[in-house]
């Protein structure tokens, strides 16, 4: 192994990726008005995200952390040796080093992420700090369908790992297929570790997406900022707040940015209208209990083979295993 360990890149992004500028016109012409939530992690949006975590009203990451921490063992055990490590958002390779640690001799560590610079930026450190692991580090959008590259260690388990209660962010029948199609990415037998944020009391919910300091508010509304950046937009963000509420009824979080009176904006050429208390939707926060959960991931074909939570139930991590079911169509 060379010094500081080996590190290969693939960039599967697709060309034809969709833009930003499409997607915020067509959803913008749309009636009820929304625009997908991935585009709010440009430069400035991930440099907020990263200060959402660390807030004190944002429980989710730390308490994830502590759960892997404490679990990092018996984690490491289930999984077994020679184990094919795919980080998916592995953009962000906190997590997934806490389990690098434990797990006995890997094979391989296999982030994927959309974003090119964030990626490498990160497998480089992976690949100087574990000198024996080799780095595949791969450059793709994974909630769509894509192939890995053939990974070493041909008799390991191919282990998904997806933290950070991502998996929310799908309505239930989107985060169905996405977790089929992980199956089908990591073969029969393989496995999965994936972290879901658990439903709560609504207060302790609003809070983690209302914090004092207003870091959420601006994480929302840099979509707005970015549409001004690189759209040509004139929107006065003075005149949109941020808007997030826990829907009981249908266990998520709803995030919009809400048009504080009658107004209409340029976006890249376009005259765009907003009523007053228009909502143009961001995102979805799904929570689940472990049962629901659990439920889910059987109907994309995993079995659920056990679930660890922190001692508050804010959190949890589901170990699931593919079954054969999974890999048909
Ligand atoms: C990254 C999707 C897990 O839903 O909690 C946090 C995003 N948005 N605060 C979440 C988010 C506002 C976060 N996820």
């Amino acid at each position: 192994m060379p010094d500081g360990g080996s590190l290969a890149f693939f960039d599967l992004s697709a060309a034809e990726e969709e833009s930003f500028r499409d997607a915020v016109l067509e959803g913008l012409a749309r009636p009820q008005k929304a625009i997908p939530c991935k585009f709010l992690y440009d430069a400035k949006g991930s440099a907020l995200f990263a200060k959402i975590c660390k807030l004190p009203e944002y429980y989710p990451t730390r308490t994830e952390i502590g759960i892997l921490e404490k679990n990092a063992l018996e984690i490491a055990r289930r999984f077994g040796r020679g184990c094919r490590l795919i980080d998916l958002g592995g953009g962000e390779s906190r997590k997934a080093r806490i389990l690098l640690q434990a797990l006995e001799n890997p094979a391989a560590y296999v982030p994927v992420d959309i974003s090119r610079d964030h990626l490498f930026e990160a497998a480089k450190c992976v690949a100087a700090d574990f000198p024996f692991l080799p780095v595949i580090a791969v450059c793709a959008d994974y909630t769509g369908p894509f192939a890995l590259p053939p990974l070493p260690g041909g008799e390991g388990k191919r282990v998904g790992f997806f933290p950070g209660s991502t998996i929310g962010n799908f309505e239930p029948h989107r985060a169905e297929v996405f977790l089929a199609q992980c199956a089908r990415l990591l073969g029969r037998g393989g496995e999965m570790l994936i972290g879901v944020d658990l439903k709560k009391r609504k207060d302790v919910l609003d809070c983690a997406y209302n914090d004092c300091q207003g870091v959420t508010a601006l994480f929302t509304l840099n979509l707005f900022a970015r549409i001004n950046r690189e759209l040509s937009g004139d929107l006065d963000l003075a005149r949109y707040r941020h808007l997030a509420f826990y829907n009981e009824a249908l266990g998520r979080i709803e995030i919009y940015i809400e048009s504080l009176c009658d107004q209409d904006a340029r976006v890249a050429g376009r005259r765009i209208r907003f009523a007053r208390g228009e909502r143009i939707h961001t995102e979805y926060s799904y929570k689940y209990t472990l049962g629901e959960f659990a439920a889910l991931a059987r109907r994309a074909g995993f079995a659920a083979l056990a679930a660890w939570t922190d001692a508050s139930l804010l959190f949890s991590v589901h170990h699931l295993r593919a079954e054969g079911d999974a890999l048909r169509a």
